[in-house]
């Protein structure tokens, strides 16, 4: 586990290859896998392959969604608001094991961020809802970018590590 998240580094330029869709399914169990707070499971996941559908997205941000401009798959983690009142942790947790069982198969990703973000006009939760068809009363926390890696990132050491962040007994 310690070599995966050493590994994981946010992909931001990816090759045109497709995602097969084996890694698809893996790559969405992970995501099903997820707990939740008291097991209600408000998360729902949008699977967009569409160049089209990607590259308005895209502007569903002013800035740092580089990664959506080469990916060939995104998905978008949203949480049913009426559901959960804590939707936001548990989107979150589907959001990292996504990413991490991307780089369990060898292809890398972004987590590109639409809740609390804005487009050039409007919110980017109600933007995503838009180009995407989802119901009002569900949130939209990320994007998660995916494809083949086309740069190459260093991997971390325990070198990286604040150990300085952590506190034993009292702060
Ligand atoms: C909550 C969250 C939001 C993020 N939003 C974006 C984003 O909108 N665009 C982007 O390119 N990267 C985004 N990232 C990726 C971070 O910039 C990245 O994880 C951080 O710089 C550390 O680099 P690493 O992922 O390679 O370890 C986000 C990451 C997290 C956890």
């Amino acid at each position: 586990m310690l070599e995966i998240l050493k590994n994981r580094r946010s992909i931001r330029k990816f090759t045109e290859e497709k995602v097969s869709k084996e890694d698809l399914e893996k790559i969405l169990k992970a995501g099903l896998l997820a707990p939740s707070s008291m097991g209600k499971k408000p998360v729902e996941m949008i699977v967009v392959e569409d160049k089209e559908v990607i590259s308005k997205l895209e502007n569903c941000k002013k800035h740092g969604t580089v990664p959506l401009k080469t990916a060939p798959l995104v998905i978008a983690v949203i949480g049913d608001s009426e559901l959960s009142d804590v939707w936001v942790e548990d989107a979150s947790i589907v959001s990292i094991l996504i990413q991490l069982e991307v780089e369990k198969l060898g292809l890398g990703s972004t987590w590109v961020q639409m809740r609390k973000r804005e487009s050039l006009e409007k919110d980017s939760e109600e933007a995503v809802r838009e180009v995407l068809a989802i119901p009002e009363k569900y949130g939209v926390l990320s994007l998660i970018a995916i494809g083949y890696k086309n740069e190459e990132k260093k991997p971390y050491d325990d070198s990286d590590l604040n150990f300085e962040k952590i506190h034993y007994n009292k702060f």
